[in-house]
């Protein structure tokens, strides 16, 4: 299995940095190149490797972390994803009422952003807490951070909850992006709340 991140920014980084916490290798990418990322990317270590969008896309599991109007520029990067997972990070209800309005017509943000990515699975995931939450080490007697998970593939789904198990979280299964993944995508939800799995 080969992961790519794209977008270098705030959540972007923070999640490459636990890929490099694990010693899983990852590849990363931005809008500007991989020319620009090699400050970044020294610091969080060799499994860390800055790419162009064109090459990142080519791993089996690319994480979205762009913001919701870029996700339609990277989703055409490719006419046809199939065989890919899409991790989906976007919070679509950052955007100005008028813009939403325009971009997903009252529809969730996934599945908009699922037809933008033909042919793959898209799984959400990730998007809930602020970066620096999400970064903010657990000691392991407290528990793991929880991250909700929500796709219309159930195989995908488990996937993405497997990864985030390796990553050192908790991942819960909420089911269909118009069912339980609903709750992900609405401001203001319980999942956004900063929770803490304790050891059973
Ligand atoms: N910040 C958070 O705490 C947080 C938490 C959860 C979810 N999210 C969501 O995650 C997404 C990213 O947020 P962020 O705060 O990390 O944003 P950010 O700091 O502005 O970073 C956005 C990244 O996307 C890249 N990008 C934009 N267009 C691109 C393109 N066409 N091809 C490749 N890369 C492109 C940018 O590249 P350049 O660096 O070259 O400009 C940048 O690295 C948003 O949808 C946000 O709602 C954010």
């Amino acid at each position: 299995m080969t992961y790519a991140i794209i977008g270098s920014g705030l959540v972007g980084t923070t999640l490459a940095g636990f890929f490099a916490a694990k010693g899983i290798p990852v590849l990363i990418a931005n809008s500007r190149g991989p020319g620009t990322l090699g400050g970044s990317t020294a610091e969080l270590g060799a499994g860390v490797k800055a790419v162009a969008v064109e090459e990142a896309v080519a791993a089996d599991i690319v994480f979205f972390a762009v913001g919701s109007i870029a996700f339609k520029t990277v989703g055409a990067v490719l006419d046809d994803w199939t065989g890919k997972i899409v991790v989906d990070l976007t919070n679509g209800f950052m955007l100005p009422r008028d813009v939403q309005e325009a971009e997903f017509g009252g529809r969730l943000t996934s599945e908009v952003n699922a037809e933008r990515v033909p042919g793959a699975k898209l799984v959400k995931a990730f998007n809930q807490l602020p970066f620096k939450v999400l970064a903010k080490p657990v000691p392991d007697d407290i528990g793991k951070r929880v991250v909700f998970v929500s796709s219309d593939h159930a195989d995908a789904s488990a996937t993405i909850a497997g990864v985030a198990e390796r990553l050192g979280f908790a991942p819960i299964e909420v089911g269909k992006i118009a069912e339980g993944g609903r709750l992900i995508q609405a401001r203001a939800s319980l999942v956004f709340q900063n929770l803490i799995k304790y050891p059973m």
